[in-house]
């Protein structure tokens, strides 16, 4: 790119701040407006902002542009996630650039690399435990390689998602050593305490992440006497993100990344960022005004970059990290749509999918102002059973009955259960259990192997490739997580590693299986057909333009209750898809799905004309259609 003189680049900067202003001043000021102090971190942030800018590179800037001119990028039917550790997918960083071509294969065009900076030492939450943030994990290379395999990524088209854990760093941590050692100014960017009263205050309402294993949410040290908050492991301690500095050092952070290369952050645990006696300590008004200050800082100094929030939370508390209400448009571009997932699986062990469509109906909004949802059936972490009191009982269910069910029933060991999974954190005092496992294991591959039932198999692959379609027609960007694109089974060789045997959560973060992946053209095992068949999909996805992620999204009741049905609403046409969540045939009224809009009998999933019989549809065991 022709280098653009330096005075225009200070006013196309001007012009960014001026846009991006209301979002970000009204917000600061509310936060941090009554500390002492106030206008010089003003002056900071600008002065940050304006150095990123300056700093931030040509090809980058370009990208900037062209994402201006292009707003709905992210949003398109092209769009494809997959989502793996370095290591366990590729080695190294540099690695990985020879495992492209296999990604593009798939159809993909998006990449979150888990966490990749430098962790603490031994166990570290699989990365989330950060002790440099301006390092790349020494095991997966250097910032050079980083920034190497960014621009390898972009000349793919391919975009580029990395972790940014906001809540906490590693007690290793710079700011935590310095603060350990006694250093005050770097105690508050944590929250720490003199004495257990307050610690003991908060406890009395906040949940616990992980009881199991890191029960309560403080922790107490006794080589500087002090109460520290850890609402994760112990070694995570949360940063206090009521002290300005800390608002002004993660920008620095969360800038230089941008600068390296990034597309997309995913700002990890956002939900508890903010702090407030009495109550859950989970998305506080004041959590949805940091995260549009960092949105809007990133829109200045770096705008091609967006924002994705993890917030796995209940329905109503997750919108507002996508801007509903008072950020409208203004706080997170994307984020996880946990209840999808739940649903997913809650529908398939039930073979009912009311309260899927009872759920996602009546909860959320048929679109969304630029932004979207992340769509997963798995992800590295466990399942936990999402679904509120209120809801459950609207079907006429007993919330804690249903949630106990379903983790019995993905355990495996509810009678009937095609399911082969672990129990993650389970909370005797709330009766709260968890579930891990890998898609397939869960989607009944591992017992049906076991077992050597061939009809089973086929089951499963049906049931596995049901749920990648769902994903990929509901609406926003949908992710699949390293393996799943290969039926990949439960990996249980994590209960004899030291760092990871206390966490279940590894049984579903596997080891890249690259020799299957070399028969997946023509291999018949379901590693084989797996693969074929999300290829497939995402083929068809992006085929069909009508799937864009703006375009609303609509969940309609069917009169067949295992039979989940979406409408994408697009001006060129309604795409009517259907999913059968049962191993039995089931049959819709060809009147019914034109009555929904849908005007050729056409399935744009198979690419291949609908017959209906008698004016029926038939939906084979686990069918999917997207009828246009
Ligand atoms: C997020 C991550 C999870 C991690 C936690 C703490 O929820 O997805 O893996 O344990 O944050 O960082």
């Amino acid at each position: 790119m022709a280098k653009t003189p330096l005075r225009a680049q200070d006013e196309i900067f001007a012009l960014r701040l001026a846009r991006s202003a209301p979002d970000l001043w009204p917000m600061l000021e509310a936060l941090y407006g009554a500390q002492a102090g106030y206008a010089a971190f003003e002056a900071s942030l600008t002065e940050a902002l304006r150095k990123s800018w300056a700093a931030r590179p040509a090809g980058l800037k370009l990208l900037d542009l062209k994402r201006d001119l292009e707003p709905d990028w992210f949003l398109r039917s092209d769009m494809a996630g997959y989502v793996f550790y370095i290591d366990r997918f590729a080695g190294t960083l540099r690695g990985l650039l020879d495992k492209l071509d296999y990604l593009q294969d798939l159809g993909i065009t998006y990449v979150h690399f888990m966490p990749c900076l430098k962790p603490r030492p031994g166990d570290s939450d699989g990365g989330y435990s950060v002790m440099d943030y301006a390092a790349i994990n020494p095991a997966y290379g250097t910032m050079a390689d980083f920034e190497f395999v960014a621009t390898e990524l972009r000349k793919r088209g391919i975009s580029l998602c990395i972790d940014l854990v906001l809540n906490h760093t590693a007690k290793e941590h710079d700011w935590a050593v310095q603060a350990a050692k006694g250093d005050a100014v770097h105690q508050d960017y944590y929250l720490m305490y003199d004495s257990p009263d307050l610690p003991n205050q908060y406890s009395r309402t906040l949940v616990e992440v992980f009881p199991d294993n890191a029960p309560g949410n403080f922790t107490y040290y006794p080589d500087f006497s002090k109460w520290v908050w850890t609402t994760f492991n112990e070694h995570q301690w949360d940063l206090n993100w009521a002290n300005p500095q800390v608002f002004l050092e993660i920008t620095k952070i969360m800038l230089h990344l941008a600068n390296k290369g990034v597309d997309v952050l995913r700002l990890d645990a956002v939900a508890f960022m903010w702090k407030r006696m009495g109550t859950r300590c989970q998305s506080e008004p004041e959590v949805h005004m940091l995260l549009q200050a960092l949105r809007a800082c990133c829109r200045i100094a770096a705008p091609a970059v967006i924002h994705l929030a993890e917030a796995i939370v209940a329905p109503a508390e997750m919108l507002p990290y996508l801007g509903r209400g008072r950020h409208d448009g203004r706080e997170g571009n994307l984020a996880y749509h946990n209840s999808l997932m739940v649903q997913f699986w809650g529908a398939l062990a039930t073979r009912d999918t009311g309260l899927m469509t009872y759920v996602l109906a009546s909860h959320f909004p048929d679109r969304l102002t630029n932004a979207s949802y992340a769509t997963y059936i798995r992800c590295h972490d466990d399942i936990g059973w999402a679904i509120t009191d209120e809801d459950a009982w609207a079907k006429g269910m007993n919330g804690a009955a249903h949630r106990n069910y379903l983790s019995d029933f993905y355990e495996g060991d509810f009678p009937g259960s095609f399911s082969e999974g672990t129990l993650f954190q389970e909370n005797p005092a709330t009766g709260d259990k968890r579930i891990s496992g890998s898609f397939a294991s869960l989607a009944g591959l591992e017992k049906a192997t076991e077992a050597g039932d061939e009809g089973a198999v086929d089951l499963a692959v049906q049931r596995i490739l049901m749920g990648h379609a769902l994903i990929a027609g509901f609406g926003g960007i949908p992710l699949i997580y390293m393996g799943d694109e290969l039926a990949t089974l439960n990996d249980y060789s994590y209960r004899t590693d030291p760092d990871h045997a206390h966490d279940s959560r590894w049984i579903h973060r596997p080891v890249m299986d690259w020799g299957v992946a070399a028969s997946r053209a023509t291999d018949d095992a379901p590693s084989g057909r797996v693969f074929r068949g999300v290829r497939d999909i995402l083929e068809r996805r992006r085929a069909t333009s009508a799937l864009h992620a703006a375009t609303p999204t609509r969940v309609v009741g069917t009169d067949q209750p295992g039979v989940f049905a979406v409408a994408r609403v697009a001006p060129t046409g309604t795409v009517l898809c259907l999913y059968n969540f049962t191993e039995n045939w089931a049959h819709l009224g060809e009147a019914w799905t034109r009555a929904q809009g849908v005007s050729g009998m056409h399935d744009a999933l198979s690419d291949a004309p609908v017959a209906t019989p008698g004016g029926i549809i038939a939906l084979p065991p686990y069918g999917r259609v997207w009828l246009t």
